[in-house]
């Protein structure tokens, strides 16, 4: 049996670092949303021992170590299912180490196929549970759509839909580490935090603008040398183009705005897309 499916990019509508907690992670408040750019996802039945997993990427892992394979042996050892001999090809579409969790997506997309294929039919909140054992930002893949993340990334509240619009996303060419960037974050001295609450009450009145405008993610002020220089001249491009806001998602680099209007969206993306080869132009799912 083969079974294809798509694992969807997310981006941090807002990102705040509360606190440093005792297990060297962090605490975090983040508005979350899926948009359409997705890898997709190929899972056959084979004649072998356990799960091998292949990308179209060479540099990315094919063994033990790629997330979809983790969430893979974690979905067996959860729940006692048990059936050798499968293979994933994954065909990434969302850039890597970007601030968009697409790591994070395929192994939701794992847990969800799995689910399926086992006919265990688990409830979303449970698949949920042993995706936190995956990643901090997978149970929040597991559920898609708009919603608010806090803990780790696991205690989830699922928000209205964002209203619907044109999100230009663009990925600078450089790495940020996320493990340095979170050790590199002094949460006593964070200046300028994002207005969740304002941005969960333009959800609730579906205020595109309200949500746009309130786009802030505390990672960019701690980006102090070039590379936040270079983001913060994409975010300043995106806008004096159109865009109602702009922000980066996650840990990095990538940089995603929300327009209203599809022909000055894409007049951005065209100009980003000239610089920039990670360029897209998609929409909230
Ligand atoms: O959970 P995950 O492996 O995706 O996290 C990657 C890294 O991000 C962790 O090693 C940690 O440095 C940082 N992190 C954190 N607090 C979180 C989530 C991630 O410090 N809530």
């Amino acid at each position: 049996m083969d079974m294809q499916l798509s694992a969807c990019a997310k981006l941090n509508l807002s990102l705040d670092v509360l606190s440093r907690r005792e297990d060297g992670y962090h605490d975090l408040r983040m508005v979350m949303q899926t948009v359409a750019l997705s890898d997709r996802l190929t899972l056959k039945k084979t004649a072998g021992e356990g799960v091998r997993v292949s990308t179209d990427l060479h540099y990315l892992p094919d063994d033990e170590r790629n997330l979809a394979a983790i969430a893979f042996r974690r979905f067996q050892e959860s729940t006692g299912w048990s059936d050798p001999g499968w293979s994933i090809r994954i065909e990434k579409h969302i850039p890597v180490c970007a601030g968009m969790g697409g790591g994070s997506a395929d192994a939701a997309a794992v847990l969800r196929a799995l689910n399926r294929i086992s006919g265990l039919e688990l409830p979303l909140a449970r698949l949920a549970q042993i995706g936190e054992k995956v990643g901090s930002d997978v149970p929040y893949c597991v559920l898609g759509g708009t919603a608010l993340a806090e803990g780790k990334g696991e205690r989830l509240t699922v928000l209205p839909p964002m209203p619907d619009c044109f999100i230009v996303i663009c990925k600078p060419p450089f790495p940020i580490s996320t493990p340095e960037l979170f050790g590199s974050i002094d949460c006593k001295r964070i200046r300028c935090r994002p207005d969740t609450e304002g941005i969960l009450s333009a959800l609730q009145n579906a205020d595109l603008d309200g949500v746009a405008r309130r786009l802030y993610n505390v990672f960019e002020d701690v980006l102090t040398d070039r590379r936040g220089a270079e983001i913060a001249e994409i975010k300043c491009e995106m806008v004096s183009g159109g865009a109602l806001g702009a922000a980066m998602s996650g840990t990095g680099p990538t940089v995603f705005g929300l327009f209203r209007e599809e022909d000055r969206a894409r007049n951005v993306y065209h100009a980003l897309r000239s610089h920039y080869a990670d360029t897209f132009l998609t929409h909230p799912v």
